[in-house]
């Protein structure tokens, strides 16, 4: 055991947020089936926590439709096992369902049975087009009408922050008692609005009619760093992004997809038009704009939405890198935390063995990559270096 306050680093992966390898553009009718969640030749993967976990929070929303003490509970403790068998809504609804985030949503309801009788899908080119659901059957894509979208009990919302602000607090309550999801940035930093991971702050759904989810990088470091710092209270957290071009949705996908293939052709990478410089071959430490304080801001992103979710003090010091590199899906993250209790590294590994949604991925030969991680439920925890008094100490490779 190491004495005194103890530095623990760990590397995560995880598939990136549900804005993954679906092109915006609609084929007249949409095929969902289960299994193409799990082929590896699907265009799309599955974003956990980002995309997953707020359908669990739906599953809580519906639990507590149905006044079913317990069940929000049971549901996260069946997170990871993607079982959700109780409780029932009449209809979920999602709002920007043609775009890449609420392609993955309805995929999300599919996979994991949500409780739900029926889907209803507005958009707003896509109007008319219809979606072929394995399970909801054909569904016509709807404009948004407040009217329409409040005959739903739940409504996701995968549409721009705009379009939130102006949206979501008018369609939350309503005939249904409207509960309404947001996936944008527009609510996140609201002090009425609950910034909610099911398997940290789930509780906090309770009473909202408005919940907002946080960016996905935040999402996947708070999974691993909340059993850390429910044990050893965190002091200081560092970060390093490694994010894939997914996490700027369809067009940063194809922008590299593209480029690679070019420079494959002709031994020149085209000019970039939507990242801030070349992908291919690259790395960018540059995602959002830059803040007065030097951080871009997708670097504080992290630092606001952690300190809101964990409900931290301002003593815990959080700093975040945001790189893009060129890899397709899988966000990766390196984090090295301070803590106020002595984190035996073993116990640590255990807490996190014990997690729910992580998965710990340490074997030196087994070592997890972008590659393997994509499409992958919970997001995966590996390496581990400890240094305490004595110095830099080093678990795992
Ligand atoms: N939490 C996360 O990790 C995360 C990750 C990525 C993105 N996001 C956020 O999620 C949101 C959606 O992102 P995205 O990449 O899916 O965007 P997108 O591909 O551009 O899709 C936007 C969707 O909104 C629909 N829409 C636009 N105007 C509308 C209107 N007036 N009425 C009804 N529907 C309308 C579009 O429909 P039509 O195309 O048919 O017009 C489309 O379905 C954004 O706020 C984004 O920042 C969050």
């Amino acid at each position: 055991m190491i004495q005194g306050p103890a530095n623990l680093a760990f590397v995560l992966q995880a598939c990136p947020p549900a804005r993954i390898g679906v092109a915006p553009a609609l084929d007249k009718s949409l095929k969902f089936a289960p299994a193409q969640f799990l082929d590896d030749k699907c265009g799309s993967g599955i974003g956990f926590p980002v995309a997953f976990a707020p359908v669990f929070a739906f599953y809580g929303l519906a639990c507590r439709q149905r006044g079913r003490r317990g069940c929000r509970k049971q549901c996260r403790q069946q997170a990871s096992a993607v079982a959700v068998k109780a409780g029932s809504v009449d209809s979920v609804g999602i709002i920007g369902c043609s775009g890449a985030v609420g392609q993955e949503m309805l995929k999300c309801l599919e996979n994991c049975d949500f409780p739900t009788k029926a889907v209803k899908l507005f958009a707003k080119r896509s109007a008319g087009q219809v979606v072929e659901s394995a399970k909801f059957g054909q569904i016509t894509i709807e404009p948004f009408s407040l009217e329409k979208v409040q005959e739903c009990e739940i409504v996701l919302m995968a549409v721009s922050g705009g379009f939130s602000l102006e949206w979501a607090k008018q369609i939350a309550g309503g005939p249904k008692n409207t509960v309404v999801v947001d996936n944008s940035s527009a609510w996140r930093y609201n002090d009425e609005v609950p910034l909610v991971v099911p398997e940290i702050n789930g509780e906090k759904i309770s009473s909202a009619s408005l919940i907002a989810n946080p960016n996905c990088t935040t999402a996947i470091g708070a999974m691993a760093l909340w059993p850390l710092h429910q044990k050893y209270k965190l002091k200081k957290v560092l970060m390093s992004t490694y994010q894939a071009a997914s996490g700027a949705g369809a067009e940063g996908m194809a922008e590299l997809e593209n480029g690679v293939a070019e420079w494959a052709k002709t031994g020149v990478c085209p000019k970039p038009e939507f990242f801030a410089h070349q992908l291919p071959f690259n790395v960018i430490a540059h995602i959002d704009d830059f803040q007065e304080n030097g951080y871009t801001k997708e670097e504080m992103k992290v630092t606001w939405e952690l300190q809101k979710i964990f409900q931290l003090s301002e003593d815990v010091k959080i700093s975040c890198t945001a790189v893009r590199v060129p890899t397709l899906r899988a966000h990766s993250e390196s984090i090295t935390v301070e803590t106020e209790q002595p984190t035996p590294p073993d116990e640590a590994r255990e807490l996190l063995r014990g997690a729910q949604g992580v998965k710990v991925v340490d074997e030196p030969d087994k070592k997890t990559v972008p590659i393997t991680s994509q499409r992958y439920w919970p997001i995966q925890c590996g390496g581990g270096a400890h240094s305490g008094e004595s110095g830099l100490w080093k678990e795992r490779p």
